[in-house]
């Protein structure tokens, strides 16, 4: 019989340095960018974000998280037989920031390779581990979201700068005889490049293009509204259960009301809704794990209850998960 496979450990981490919006907002005037704690919170529901020094890259962030994640599921780094990290800000073009991290982590051998879906990307990364675990090709995989977005960021565009952070968040999942993915539907469409992207590239020594991000967040926005509501309802259908069934929802921490207007559609209250964007901001691929990491340390999320996780971002890319803890 194929193996299910089960989150057994979960751990975040955000890099020290926390930025208020009143702190960035007096740091962009100083370039004559003008934006307000007011604006901020109003659109997003963020009111800080954690930047990472200069020096600190994905795979530090992600080492952390892993750690943490790693001493939660009691499994030592040398159990591990996959390492799969979800990243649009890897430390080097290549080699990947997977192989960097189990590096870091002491171990050798095991396969380790980095997925890119932007913000979607740990629920591809989860959804890969999870195949891999059924297969038989895994049994005990680590996988991570990382991101220090702060790197990308235009400081003089002041409808994206504001949004996003840093950090990391990771999850352990193990071979297992009782069910705990219960299922999964991912999606893209590359026609939607252009509305979320980092559009420079490196060539000849250069980079040809701008390095920073740029998005057309209205766009965005109602797509990822559409989206949502549609790959929650045929992951649930998947599975076989209805809305009634999900204890938790954990969706990709972008914008306050994206998540509100998602709840609604699927009609979910609020409190069964983790929102770590006030704290957090947007941390792309980090901000699932990241979430979920916060309340499974906080008491919300308990073994045996099931959460669905949502996310979407540039590719155009989007998926969801039902996941029994
Ligand atoms: O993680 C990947 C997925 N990403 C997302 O989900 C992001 C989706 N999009 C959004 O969250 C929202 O569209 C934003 C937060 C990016 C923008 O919110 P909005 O309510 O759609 O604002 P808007 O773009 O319609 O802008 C309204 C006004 C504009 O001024 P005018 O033209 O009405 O005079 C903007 O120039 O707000 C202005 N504005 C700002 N003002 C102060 C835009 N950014 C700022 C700012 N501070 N930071």
């Amino acid at each position: 019989m194929r193996p299910y496979s089960r989150i057994v450990g979960t751990g975040g981490y955000l890099p020290p340095r926390r930025v208020t919006n009143d702190e960035l907002a007096a740091d962009l005037a100083k370039r004559g960018v003008e934006t307000s704690d007011e604006w901020i919170v109003e659109r997003t529901g963020i009111h800080a974000r954690h930047f990472a020094a200069p020096d600190v890259t994905s795979s530090d962030l992600a080492e952390q998280a892993s750690r943490r994640a790693l001493e939660a599921a009691d499994v030592a780094p040398g159990e591990i037989d996959l390492i799969i990290v979800a990243t649009s800000t890897p430390d080097m073009v290549f080699p990947s920031t997977a192989c960097i991290l189990q590096h870091k982590l002491g171990i050798a051998g095991c396969p380790a390779f980095d997925v890119q879906a932007v913000c979607s990307g740990f629920v591809y990364a989860l959804a890969v581990a999870d195949a891999m675990v059924q297969a038989g090709t895994a049994r005990c995989a680590l996988v991570v979201g990382a991101e220090v977005f702060s790197r990308i960021l235009d400081f003089s565009d002041r409808t994206t700068c504001v949004l996003f952070g840093d950090g990391a968040g990771a999850v352990v999942l193990k071979a297992s005889d009782t069910p705990g993915i219960l299922a999964s539907d991912l999606h893209a469409d590359g026609q939607h490049v252009g509305l979320l992207c980092v559009p420079g590239h490196v060539s000849g020594g250069a980079v040809l293009g701008s390095p920073l991000l740029t998005m057309d967040g209205q766009a965005v926005f109602k797509l990822a509204v559409s989206v949502l509501e549609k790959t929650a309802h045929a992951t649930l259908q998947k599975a076989g259960v209805t809305e009634s069934a999900v204890d938790w929802l954990v969706p990709h921490q972008a914008n306050i009301r994206i998540m509100q207007s998602t709840a609604r559609r699927l009609h979910l209250p609020m409190d069964k809704v983790v929102v770590t964007v006030g704290e957090h901001g947007n941390t792309s691929a980090a901000s699932i794990p990241l979430a979920l990491d916060h309340a499974v340390r906080d008491g919300s999320i308990r073994p045996g209850q099931n959460v669905l996780i949502e996310g979407v971002g540039g590719g155009f890319t989007w998926g969801s998960m039902l996941v029994k803890m």
